[in-house]
Protein backbone atom coordinates (compact mmCIF):
# COMPACT_ATOMS: atom_id res chain seq x y z
CA UNK A 1 0.00 0.00 0.00
CA UNK A 2 3.03 2.59 0.73
CA UNK A 3 0.26 4.51 2.82
CA UNK A 4 1.56 6.74 5.55
CA UNK A 5 -0.47 8.04 8.01
CA UNK A 6 0.84 11.75 10.03
CA UNK A 7 -0.68 12.49 12.86
CA UNK A 8 -0.47 16.60 14.00
CA UNK A 9 -0.38 18.56 10.98
CA UNK A 10 1.43 21.01 12.35
CA UNK A 11 4.91 22.42 10.94
CA UNK A 12 6.90 19.30 11.47
CA UNK A 13 4.20 17.13 10.30
CA UNK A 14 3.50 18.67 6.90
CA UNK A 15 6.94 19.58 6.53
CA UNK A 16 7.06 15.80 6.57
CA UNK A 17 4.18 15.33 4.52
CA UNK A 18 5.67 18.03 1.80
CA UNK A 19 8.99 16.12 1.66
CA UNK A 20 7.59 12.72 0.93
CA UNK A 21 5.34 14.21 -1.67
CA UNK A 22 8.25 16.01 -3.65
CA UNK A 23 10.28 12.59 -2.88
CA UNK A 24 7.49 10.36 -4.62
CA UNK A 25 8.30 7.80 -1.97
CA UNK A 26 4.55 7.20 -1.00
CA UNK A 27 1.36 6.05 -2.47
CA UNK A 28 -0.70 7.97 0.20
CA UNK A 29 -0.68 9.89 2.71
CA UNK A 30 -3.35 11.07 5.28
CA UNK A 31 -2.79 14.03 7.55
CA UNK A 32 -5.01 14.13 10.58
CA UNK A 33 -4.85 16.94 13.27
CA UNK A 34 -7.05 18.16 15.76
CA UNK A 35 -7.16 21.63 14.94
CA UNK A 36 -10.53 22.09 12.46
CA UNK A 37 -9.58 22.51 8.95
CA UNK A 38 -5.91 22.24 9.59
CA UNK A 39 -5.18 18.76 7.92
CA UNK A 40 -7.46 19.86 5.16
CA UNK A 41 -5.94 23.11 3.92
CA UNK A 42 -2.86 21.45 4.44
CA UNK A 43 -3.21 18.36 2.70
CA UNK A 44 -4.86 20.06 -0.56
CA UNK A 45 -1.84 22.21 -0.54
CA UNK A 46 1.09 19.85 -0.35
CA UNK A 47 -1.60 17.55 -3.09
CA UNK A 48 -1.15 20.25 -5.71
CA UNK A 49 2.32 20.69 -4.72
CA UNK A 50 2.74 17.18 -6.04
CA UNK A 51 2.06 18.06 -9.58
CA UNK A 52 5.60 18.58 -10.09
CA UNK A 53 6.86 16.07 -8.07
CA UNK A 54 8.67 12.84 -10.42
CA UNK A 55 5.47 10.60 -8.95
CA UNK A 56 1.91 10.78 -7.91
CA UNK A 57 1.07 10.74 -4.09
CA UNK A 58 -2.29 10.82 -3.11
CA UNK A 59 -2.69 13.68 -0.46
CA UNK A 60 -5.79 13.44 1.87
CA UNK A 61 -7.11 14.36 5.48
CA UNK A 62 -8.94 12.52 8.07
CA UNK A 63 -11.88 13.95 9.63
CA UNK A 64 -11.53 11.58 12.44
CA UNK A 65 -8.83 9.09 13.54
CA UNK A 66 -10.98 6.63 12.62
CA UNK A 67 -10.85 7.58 9.32
CA UNK A 68 -6.57 7.36 8.97
CA UNK A 69 -7.00 3.45 8.70
CA UNK A 70 -4.36 0.61 7.85
CA UNK A 71 -1.45 2.88 7.38
CA UNK A 72 1.98 1.09 6.82
CA UNK A 73 3.56 3.51 8.53
CA UNK A 74 2.22 6.53 11.21
CA UNK A 75 4.40 9.25 11.83
CA UNK A 76 3.26 11.01 15.44
CA UNK A 77 4.00 14.70 15.59
CA UNK A 78 0.90 15.36 17.91
CA UNK A 79 1.72 17.86 20.58
CA UNK A 80 1.65 20.75 22.73
CA UNK A 81 4.47 23.46 22.78
CA UNK A 82 5.70 24.21 26.32
CA UNK A 83 4.12 27.30 27.63
CA UNK A 84 5.38 29.91 30.41
CA UNK A 85 4.31 28.83 33.81
CA UNK A 86 3.89 24.63 32.86
CA UNK A 87 6.82 22.70 34.58
CA UNK A 88 8.52 19.88 32.40
CA UNK A 89 6.47 17.19 34.64
CA UNK A 90 3.20 19.06 33.16
CA UNK A 91 4.54 18.75 29.66
CA UNK A 92 5.51 15.91 29.76
CA UNK A 93 2.22 14.45 31.62
CA UNK A 94 0.25 16.58 28.93
CA UNK A 95 2.17 15.22 25.52
CA UNK A 96 2.04 11.54 27.01
CA UNK A 97 -1.86 11.46 27.57
CA UNK A 98 -1.81 13.02 23.66
CA UNK A 99 0.41 9.66 23.11
CA UNK A 100 -1.79 7.60 25.15
CA UNK A 101 -5.10 8.64 22.86
CA UNK A 102 -3.26 9.11 19.43
CA UNK A 103 -1.71 5.14 20.13
CA UNK A 104 -4.74 4.24 20.94
CA UNK A 105 -6.46 4.95 17.96
CA UNK A 106 -3.09 3.55 15.71
CA UNK A 107 -3.96 -0.18 17.63
CA UNK A 108 -7.41 0.23 16.68
CA UNK A 109 -6.98 1.58 13.10
CA UNK A 110 -3.53 0.56 11.57
CA UNK A 111 -2.30 -2.90 13.87
CA UNK A 112 -0.04 -3.97 11.28
CA UNK A 113 1.48 0.01 11.65
CA UNK A 114 4.97 0.56 12.05
CA UNK A 115 5.05 4.11 14.16
CA UNK A 116 7.47 6.53 13.95
CA UNK A 117 7.27 9.21 17.38
CA UNK A 118 8.89 12.58 16.63
CA UNK A 119 6.48 14.65 19.41
CA UNK A 120 8.81 15.95 21.88
CA UNK A 121 10.15 14.64 24.86
CA UNK A 122 11.17 12.75 21.93
CA UNK A 123 13.33 9.57 23.80
CA UNK A 124 10.06 9.56 26.91
CA UNK A 125 7.31 9.53 24.55
CA UNK A 126 8.69 7.11 22.53
CA UNK A 127 9.04 4.83 25.97
CA UNK A 128 5.63 5.68 26.46
CA UNK A 129 4.43 3.93 23.10
CA UNK A 130 6.01 1.03 23.62
CA UNK A 131 4.31 0.83 26.93
CA UNK A 132 0.80 1.94 25.49
CA UNK A 133 1.07 -0.66 22.61
CA UNK A 134 3.21 -3.32 24.26
CA UNK A 135 4.44 -4.20 20.41
CA UNK A 136 7.60 -5.85 18.98
CA UNK A 137 10.19 -2.92 20.05
CA UNK A 138 11.04 -2.58 15.90
CA UNK A 139 7.85 -1.03 14.98
CA UNK A 140 8.59 1.62 17.07
CA UNK A 141 11.35 4.20 16.22
CA UNK A 142 12.05 7.63 17.21
CA UNK A 143 13.09 10.26 15.21
CA UNK A 144 16.09 12.39 16.72
CA UNK A 145 19.67 10.91 15.44
CA UNK A 146 17.98 11.82 11.88
CA UNK A 147 17.69 15.12 12.43
CA UNK A 148 20.85 15.59 15.06
CA UNK A 149 22.97 13.92 12.55
CA UNK A 150 21.75 16.31 9.09
CA UNK A 151 22.69 18.80 12.00
CA UNK A 152 25.96 17.61 12.51
CA UNK A 153 27.32 16.94 8.98
CA UNK A 154 25.83 20.75 7.83
CA UNK A 155 28.59 21.51 11.11
CA UNK A 156 30.97 19.35 9.42
CA UNK A 157 30.29 21.02 6.06
CA UNK A 158 30.67 24.48 7.06
CA UNK A 159 34.40 23.81 8.71
CA UNK A 160 35.23 21.45 6.00
CA UNK A 161 33.98 23.60 2.93
CA UNK A 162 33.64 20.00 0.94
CA UNK A 163 29.71 18.80 0.62
CA UNK A 164 27.27 17.44 3.29
CA UNK A 165 25.88 14.76 1.12
CA UNK A 166 29.31 13.04 1.09
CA UNK A 167 29.61 13.56 4.79
CA UNK A 168 28.47 10.85 7.45
CA UNK A 169 26.95 11.39 10.69
CA UNK A 170 26.37 9.94 14.28
CA UNK A 171 24.39 11.40 17.09
CA UNK A 172 23.49 9.19 20.14
CA UNK A 173 21.59 9.73 23.39
CA UNK A 174 19.04 11.91 24.02
CA UNK A 175 17.24 13.98 22.05
CA UNK A 176 18.03 16.96 24.12
CA UNK A 177 21.09 18.65 26.06
CA UNK A 178 23.27 15.32 26.54
CA UNK A 179 22.99 14.25 23.18
CA UNK A 180 26.31 12.92 21.46
CA UNK A 181 27.82 14.11 18.66
CA UNK A 182 30.43 11.95 17.45
CA UNK A 183 32.44 13.44 15.07
CA UNK A 184 35.64 11.00 15.71
CA UNK A 185 33.74 8.03 14.68
CA UNK A 186 32.75 10.01 10.53
CA UNK A 187 34.18 10.21 7.21
CA UNK A 188 33.88 12.89 4.38
CA UNK A 189 33.96 10.64 1.51
CA UNK A 190 36.56 8.03 2.15
CA UNK A 191 38.81 10.02 4.29
CA UNK A 192 38.07 9.93 8.37
CA UNK A 193 37.20 13.31 9.93
CA UNK A 194 39.96 13.12 11.83
CA UNK A 195 42.36 13.86 9.08
CA UNK A 196 40.71 16.55 7.69
CA UNK A 197 40.46 19.26 11.01
CA UNK A 198 42.10 19.91 13.87
CA UNK A 199 41.02 18.72 17.40
CA UNK A 200 39.58 22.43 18.56
CA UNK A 201 37.41 22.19 14.73
CA UNK A 202 35.84 18.81 15.86
CA UNK A 203 35.16 20.09 19.74
CA UNK A 204 33.37 23.16 17.42
CA UNK A 205 31.24 20.73 15.53
CA UNK A 206 29.95 18.65 18.66
CA UNK A 207 28.95 22.16 20.61
CA UNK A 208 27.22 23.41 17.59
CA UNK A 209 25.58 20.38 16.37
CA UNK A 210 24.38 19.98 20.57
CA UNK A 211 22.85 23.63 20.37
CA UNK A 212 21.56 22.97 16.67
CA UNK A 213 17.69 23.20 17.58
CA UNK A 214 18.73 26.39 19.82
CA UNK A 215 20.20 27.91 17.34
CA UNK A 216 16.90 28.07 15.06
CA UNK A 217 14.79 28.62 18.12
CA UNK A 218 16.72 32.35 18.26
CA UNK A 219 15.76 33.36 15.32
CA UNK A 220 12.78 32.10 14.32
CA UNK A 221 11.04 32.09 18.38
CA UNK A 222 10.09 28.27 17.80
CA UNK A 223 11.69 25.60 16.47
CA UNK A 224 12.83 23.92 12.92
CA UNK A 225 10.79 22.19 10.73
CA UNK A 226 12.01 21.83 7.16
CA UNK A 227 14.85 19.98 8.79
CA UNK A 228 13.09 17.47 11.25
CA UNK A 229 10.45 16.90 8.33
CA UNK A 230 12.87 15.61 5.44
CA UNK A 231 14.68 13.39 8.47
CA UNK A 232 10.96 11.79 9.16
CA UNK A 233 10.92 11.40 4.98
CA UNK A 234 14.18 9.36 5.33
CA UNK A 235 13.29 7.13 7.76
CA UNK A 236 10.10 6.35 6.24
CA UNK A 237 11.93 6.13 2.85
CA UNK A 238 14.13 3.73 4.41
CA UNK A 239 11.37 1.60 5.74
CA UNK A 240 9.03 1.82 2.79
CA UNK A 241 12.10 1.00 0.07
CA UNK A 242 14.29 -1.97 2.83
CA UNK A 243 17.39 0.30 2.33
CA UNK A 244 18.53 -1.26 5.14
CA UNK A 245 19.76 2.21 6.05
CA UNK A 246 21.93 3.12 9.38
CA UNK A 247 19.87 5.94 11.07
CA UNK A 248 20.35 6.77 14.60
CA UNK A 249 17.06 6.78 16.32
CA UNK A 250 15.47 6.47 20.22
CA UNK A 251 14.49 2.78 20.15
CA UNK A 252 13.71 0.49 23.50
CA UNK A 253 17.29 -1.43 24.41
CA UNK A 254 17.23 -4.76 25.96
CA UNK A 255 20.57 -5.30 27.15
CA UNK A 256 22.82 -3.41 24.64
CA UNK A 257 24.85 -0.87 25.58
CA UNK A 258 23.97 -2.28 29.05
CA UNK A 259 20.73 -0.75 29.60
CA UNK A 260 17.83 -2.22 29.11
CA UNK A 261 13.70 -0.99 29.43
CA UNK A 262 15.01 2.79 28.29
CA UNK A 263 14.59 4.10 24.96
CA UNK A 264 17.54 6.40 23.84
CA UNK A 265 19.45 7.19 20.56
CA UNK A 266 21.91 4.55 18.95
CA UNK A 267 22.13 3.52 15.28
CA UNK A 268 20.19 1.07 14.18
CA UNK A 269 19.27 -0.24 10.58
CA UNK A 270 16.00 0.94 9.13
CA UNK A 271 13.95 -1.67 6.62
CA UNK A 272 11.00 -3.03 5.80
CA UNK A 273 10.43 -4.87 9.36
CA UNK A 274 11.17 -1.33 11.40
CA UNK A 275 14.56 -1.58 12.90
CA UNK A 276 16.20 -4.53 11.79
CA UNK A 277 19.24 -3.94 13.76
CA UNK A 278 20.51 -2.63 16.84
CA UNK A 279 24.88 -1.72 15.92
CA UNK A 280 26.13 -1.45 19.19
CA UNK A 281 28.98 0.76 18.75
CA UNK A 282 32.48 0.57 20.81
CA UNK A 283 32.38 2.99 23.38
CA UNK A 284 35.44 4.96 25.07
CA UNK A 285 35.07 5.49 28.93
CA UNK A 286 34.31 9.16 28.76
CA UNK A 287 31.24 8.60 25.87
CA UNK A 288 29.91 5.69 28.07
CA UNK A 289 29.94 8.36 30.93
CA UNK A 290 28.01 10.91 28.72
CA UNK A 291 25.86 8.27 27.76
CA UNK A 292 24.78 7.67 30.97
CA UNK A 293 23.96 10.95 31.18
CA UNK A 294 21.46 10.71 28.64
CA UNK A 295 20.16 7.58 29.68
CA UNK A 296 19.62 8.71 33.54
CA UNK A 297 17.97 12.26 32.01
CA UNK A 298 15.53 9.99 30.22
CA UNK A 299 14.83 7.89 32.58
CA UNK A 300 14.16 10.76 35.40
CA UNK A 301 11.23 11.64 32.57
CA UNK A 302 10.22 8.12 32.07
CA UNK A 303 9.79 8.30 36.71
CA UNK A 304 7.83 11.16 36.28
CA UNK A 305 5.31 9.51 34.24
CA UNK A 306 5.52 6.38 36.75
CA UNK A 307 5.01 8.67 39.70
CA UNK A 308 2.02 10.62 38.20
CA UNK A 309 0.79 6.74 37.62
CA UNK A 310 0.49 7.52 33.71
CA UNK A 311 1.44 3.33 33.19
CA UNK A 312 -1.21 2.03 35.28
CA UNK A 313 -4.50 1.48 33.86
N1 LIG B 1 12.11 14.61 17.29
C1 LIG B 1 12.55 15.71 16.72
O1 LIG B 1 13.66 15.77 16.21
C2 LIG B 1 11.65 16.92 16.67
C3 LIG B 1 11.97 18.03 15.88
C4 LIG B 1 11.09 19.11 15.85
C5 LIG B 1 9.91 19.09 16.60
N2 LIG B 1 9.65 18.01 17.38
C6 LIG B 1 8.42 17.91 18.16
O2 LIG B 1 7.38 17.58 17.25
C7 LIG B 1 6.14 18.06 17.77
C8 LIG B 1 5.45 18.89 16.70
O3 LIG B 1 6.20 20.09 16.46
P1 LIG B 1 5.57 21.22 15.51
O4 LIG B 1 6.60 22.27 15.38
O5 LIG B 1 5.00 20.60 14.28
O6 LIG B 1 4.38 21.75 16.44
P2 LIG B 1 3.01 22.39 15.95
O7 LIG B 1 2.42 23.04 17.14
O8 LIG B 1 3.23 23.19 14.70
O9 LIG B 1 2.12 21.11 15.53
C9 LIG B 1 1.60 20.22 16.45
C10 LIG B 1 0.21 19.86 15.95
O10 LIG B 1 -0.30 18.78 16.75
C11 LIG B 1 -1.69 18.97 16.78
N3 LIG B 1 -2.27 18.14 17.85
C12 LIG B 1 -2.25 18.33 19.19
N4 LIG B 1 -2.88 17.31 19.81
C13 LIG B 1 -3.31 16.46 18.83
C14 LIG B 1 -4.00 15.24 18.84
N5 LIG B 1 -4.41 14.65 19.98
N6 LIG B 1 -4.24 14.64 17.65
C15 LIG B 1 -3.86 15.19 16.50
N7 LIG B 1 -3.18 16.38 16.42
C16 LIG B 1 -2.92 17.00 17.58
C17 LIG B 1 -1.87 20.47 16.98
O11 LIG B 1 -3.17 20.91 16.63
C18 LIG B 1 -0.78 21.01 16.04
O12 LIG B 1 -1.30 21.30 14.74
C19 LIG B 1 6.48 18.82 19.05
O13 LIG B 1 6.33 17.96 20.16
C20 LIG B 1 7.94 19.18 18.84
O14 LIG B 1 8.61 19.41 20.07
C21 LIG B 1 10.48 16.94 17.43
Amino acid sequence: MRKVGIVGAGAVGASAAYALTLMGTCKEIVLFDVAPGVAQGKAIDIAQAGYYAPQDTIVTHADAPSDMKNCDIVVITAGVPRKPGMTRADLLMINAKIMKSVVGDIIENSPKAIIICVSNPLDVMSYAIHKITGWNRNRIIGMAGALDGSRMAYQISKVTGLGASQTGSLVIGDHGENMIPLPSKVQVGDIPLSELVSKEDMEGIIERTRLGGAEIVKYLGTSGYYGPGRAIAHMVEAILNDTQAIVSSSVLLEGEYGYSNVTVGVPVVLGKNGIEKIIELELDDATKAKFKISVDSIQSGIDILTENNFFKG
